[in-house]
C-alpha cells in the first residue's frame, strides 16, 4: 500500500511529521509495509512552482492508495486579490479525486470536558459525525467574480446543486447512520434557498430506501443552535458545503479543541487494495502563528491517520489500537498548549506524538 503525504504549510510538516512516526510503529506492531510518497501543495508550492496544486502533486495523489494532509496557508500568500492562492490547492485535490463527502467525526474526549467553553453535562456521550458535502455547492458554482454593474461593482458566487449531488452524499449519510445510531439529520435552508428545496426533495427520496434509519430536516440556523444546546440527540449529520464548513467549525468546540479533530474525505472510487480511496486531514488551519515553535497538537491529524487505516488501507486493528493509545495519551495527563489544563503536564508536538507512539509500542 502507498500512502502520499502532503506536508504543506504552517504547523502542516509538524503534525504530519508525527503522524508518520505513529504509522511507522503500527506497521510494524501490526506487520503491514506502506510506501511512503510526498509532494508539495499549497504555499510551498506556490513558492517552488507558482501553482498551488502542481501536476505533479495531484497525480501522485490519483495515483496513491490514501492521501495524508496536514494543512495549507498563511499571511505570505493572504492577499485576496491574488490569482494564485494556496486554498486553491485543497479545492483543486478534493473536486480532482472526486471526494465529495467529508466525514468531521466528533466525539466528547471525557478527560477534556473542562477545556470546552460549555456546561460539562451538556457534553458528556455527545459522538455525531458531519456529512459534509465537498465537491459542489457554492464553492464551486459559476459564475463566482467580481465584476463591474449598472451601479458600481458587484459581486456574485453561485450555490448550485444537481440531482447526482445530493443523491449520493445523502446515500453516504445513511450508509453510515445504519453503522451507527441510525440517526439522519439533514440540514438546509429550505425556507429561503431553491437549492436547499431541491436538497431536501432528494433526500426524502433517498430516505424511502432506509426505513429502519430515523430522519428529520433541521433548518441550518436552528442547526447552529441545537449543537450547542443538545449536542447529544446528533448522529449523522448531512448538508451542503459550506453549511458544513460553519457548523463543523463550531461542532469543534465541543471537542475542547480543533487540534483534536480529525476527518476524511472519501468518493466512490476504489484504490489498488479494492478500498475506498480517501484523503486525510487534521480540520484546524496551518497555524501560523504557532508554526515551528513545536506547539502544535498533532493528535487531529494522528485521528486522521486511523481513519485511514480504517477506511482506505483496511486495517482496522491498527486503526483501533491508535484511537486507544490517544485516550491513553489523554488520561496520562500530557496536553499540548491548545488543550492544557490545571494539574495536566504540558508538552510540545514531538512530545506528543512520541507519547502516543509509546502507547502504541
Ligand atoms: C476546511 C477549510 C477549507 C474549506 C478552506 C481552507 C478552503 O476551512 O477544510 O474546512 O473552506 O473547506
Ligand atoms: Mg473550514
Amino acid at each position: 500500500m502507498n500512502v502520499l503525504i502532503l506536508p504543506g504549510d504552517g504547523i502542516g510538516p509538524e503534525v504530519v511529521a508525527q503522524a508518520r512516526r505513529v504509522l511507522d510503529v503500527c506497521s510494524k506492531k501490526f506487520g503491514f509495509e506502506i510506501q511512503f510518497d510526498e509532494a508539495l501543495i499549497g504555499g510551498a508550492a506556490i513558492e517552488a512552482h507558482g501553482v498551488a496544486l502542481p501536476d505533479a502533486t495531484f497525480q501522485s495523489a490519483q495515483a496513491a492508495d490514501a492521501v495524508l494532509l496536514g494543512a495549507v496557508g498563511g499571511p505570505q500568500w493572504d492577499d485576496p486579490r491574488a490569482t494564485v492562492r494556496p486554498e486553491q490547492a485543497l479545492l483543486g485535490i478534493r473536486k480532482g479525486l472526486e471526494l465529495f463527502a467529508n466525514l468531521r467525526p466528533v466525539k466528547a474526549i471525557p478527560e477534556l470536558l473542562d477545556a470546552a467553553p460549555l456546561k460539562q453535562e451538556l457534553l458528556r456521550d455527545v459522538d455525531l459525525v458531519v456529512v459534509r458535502e465537498l465537491t459542489g455547492g457554492i464553492y464551486f458554482g459559476k459564475p463566482s467574480e467580481q465584476r463591474h454593474g449598472p451601479t458600481g461593482r458587484e459581486a456574485v458566487d453561485t450555490m448550485r446543486y444537481t440531482e447526482h449531488e445530493v443523491e449520493r452524499l445523502m446515500r453516504c449519510a445513511f450508509e453510515l447512520a445504519r453503522s451507527r445510531r441510525k440517526k439522519v439529520t439533514s440540514v438546509d435552508k429550505a425556507n429561503v434557498l431553491s437549492s436547499s428545496r431541491l436538497w431536501r426533495d432528494i433526500a426524502h427520496e433517498v430516505k424511502a430506501g432506509y426505513p429502519d434509519v430515523v430522519y428529520e430536516d433541521v433548518l441550518v440556523d436552528a442547526m447552529a443552535m441545537h449543537l450547542l444546546r443538545r449536542p447529544r440527540d446528533f448522529d449523522v449529520i448531512a448538508t451542503e458545503n459550506l453549511f458544513g464548513d460553519i457548523l463543523t467549525d463550531e461542532a469543534s468546540v465541543l471537542a475542547g479543541s480543533m487540534g483534536m479533530l480529525p476527518s476524511a474525505s472519501i468518493g466512490d472510487k476504489r484504490n489498488s487494495l479494492g478500498l475506498t480511496r480517501g484523503l486525510y486531514e487534521p480540520i484546524h488551519g496551518s497555524a501560523p502563528d504557532i508554526a515551528g515553535q513545536d506547539k502544535a497538537n498533532p493528535l487531529a491529524t494522528i485521528l486522521s491517520t486511523a481513519m485511514m487505516l480504517r477506511i482506505s488501507l483496511g486495517q482496522i486493528d491498527a486503526a483501533d489500537a491508535i484511537e486507544t493509545a490517544v485516550s491513553h495519551v489523554m488520561k496520562s495527563g500530557l496536553r499540548t498548549p491548545d488543550i492544557q489544563q490545571p494539574g495536566c503536564k504540558q508538552v510540545g508536538c514531538a512530545q506528543m506524538g512520541q507519547a502516543v507512539a509509546d502507547a502504541l509500542g
